[in-house]
């Protein structure tokens, strides 16, 4: 399989000129170099270095076989870029290699992905409980580039008796001398959990539990994460087919937070204070980990899968992004998510307004961040670029990409009082934290005509930076 990439790679110069050419590309986001790119993957850091593996199909934009890229950075403004290092080659995982985690333990990287197999032998599958294959796999590493054998630990037929084939992504947490491995899970009531397991080796594993809220929250909870906060433990998971309830889970499929509090004693457990972990167009599959100084880091896949709607990047052959870096924390019992700190590396020019009312300051960046801080803001009406707002009226933030959403317009909130907000607008995409990132916007945008200017019954100071880009060093070349 690696040959037939090598093969392949050789003969799409051209490919990878025309997505290099792209004008829609981003600056400082990540993004394939041709095709198509989904959630993160092993996210860790290893002897200081940030590694960053990818959902990865190099061949087309639109997402078919399934190999894992692999970026690594030590600053998160210089990376380096490997192209894919793990490919579907074996008959556990010849449908592609799947989502999955790493964990780091006694300087060694464990990592841990789901094998997807597809039946074709017979003509009654129905994919959900019959037809598919989902193999827990794992292998190590002592540099993040060079990998041991695969090993199967399970297969579909040693998940819980009840389960559908659809059992993936496992997550690693550790507590006292126990590993604990978390599975998105879909059961045949077609009630969507999360599968816990237990290890005393990071080698065989015993079902322990599942975790899921009283009534359904949808069918199937995608690429679940537990971790721990300031002695709360987090769950976050991605929830398929909970619908649509006025302003929040607008999205077809959901990005979710939920405080967990679990006794590992008796598996007794409480699922609380359920949260959109995004409120924008475009955020799914987020992963975290912690790094090198405990700081708690989450990326997630700056894209949404089944999304009824064509990115205008496919015609230029390529589709999706991540999202920038965010350090999670627990303020007050909430979940905030902060853009890192070293994306402060990027800021260029510097200008700064006072405004009362209107904001004279109009700005045609298109690559920038912004930071406005409210004295007191009644309503506003923020333009981001010509044609896309920001608008905040009666207690309701409300994002609308107007005629550049690809179809896509609106996407809202509520937000008892606005205080603040920092949006870091690339080419075609935006994040906006508000309120110091209680509530987040991740959406791409196609519109690359600039406009920033404020307007309403408000008054602050908003400071504007433009952004340089990402320096990769492609190490294909
Ligand atoms: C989430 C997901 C995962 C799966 C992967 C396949 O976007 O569907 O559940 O492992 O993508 O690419």
């Amino acid at each position: 399989m690696k040959s037939e990439y090598d093969a392949w790679y050789a003969e799409n110069g051209e490919y990878r000129q025309k997505v290099a050419s792209d004008e829609r590309r981003l600056a400082f986001h990540l993004m394939p170099k041709t095709g198509w790119m989904n959630d993160p993957n092993g996210l860790c850091q290893y002897h200081g270095v940030y590694h960053i593996y990818y959902q990865y199909t190099p061949f087309e934009p639109t997402g078919e076989l399934k190999l894992w890229g692999h970026y690594t950075t030590k600053d998160f403004v210089h990376y380096q870029d490997d192209g894919p290092v793990l490919f579907p080659d074996e008959e556990i995982d010849a449908h592609g290699v799947y989502s999955g985690s790493a964990f780091i333990e006694e300087d060694t990287m464990h990592f841990f992905y789901t094998g997807n197999l597809k039946y074709f032998d017979r003509d009654d599958y129905d994919y959900i409980n019959s037809g598919r294959g989902s193999n827990t796999i794992s292998f190590t590493s002592k540099n993040g580039h060079d990998f041991t054998e695969k090993q199967l630990l399970m297969t579909t037929d040693d998940y819980p008796e009840d389960m559908s084939n659809h059992v993936r992504d496992p997550k690693i947490f550790k507590k006292d001398d126990t590993y604990y491995m978390v599975l998105g899970a879909r059961d045949h009531k077609s009630k969507g959990m999360v599968l816990l397991y237990q290890s005393k080796d990071l080698a065989s594993w015993t079902y322990a539990n599942r975790i899921t809220t009283e009534e359904p929250f949808g069918y199937m909870w995608e690429c679940p994460d537990v971790f721990e906060l300031d002695g709360q433990y987090i769950l976050t998971c991605c929830p398929q087919g909970v619908p649509k309830d006025g302003i929040d889970y607008e999205n077809v499929h959901q990005a979710v937070s939920m405080k967990l509090d679990y006794d590992f004693e008796t598996n007794d457990y409480q699922l609380k204070d359920m949260h959109l972990l995004d409120r924008g167009f475009d955020f799914y599959a987020q992963q975290t980990f912690e790094d090198e100084q405990g700081r708690r880091i989450l990326i997630g896949w700056m894209g949404i899968p089944d999304a009824d709607y064509t990115n205008p990047t496919v015609e230029a052959g390529w589709q999706h992004a991540l999202t920038i870096p965010r350090e999670l924390c627990l303020e007050n019992g909430k979940l905030i998510q902060k853009p890192m700190e070293e994306l402060k590396q990027l800021r260029q020019d510097k200008s700064q307004k006072a405004f009362s009312k209107e904001c004279g300051a109009a700005f045609d960046h298109v690559v920038y961040e912004a930071e406005i801080d409210f004295e007191y803001c009644q309503n506003m009406e923020l333009s981001m670029r010509k044609g896309i707002t920001l608008s905040y009226q009666d207690g309701i933030l409300t994002l609308d990409l107007g005629a550049f959403g690809a179809g896509r317009t609106t996407r809202s909130v509520k937000v008892t009082e606005l205080e603040h907000l920092q949006i870091f607008a690339d080419t075609t995409s935006v994040e906006i934290f508000v309120n110091h990132g209680e509530e987040v916007f991740t959406s791409r945008m196609y519109q690359l005509e600039g406009e920033l200017k404020l307007a309403g019954s408000c008054a602050g100071t908003m400071t504007v930076y433009t952004l340089d880009s990402f320096i990769i060093e492609d190490k294909e070349k």
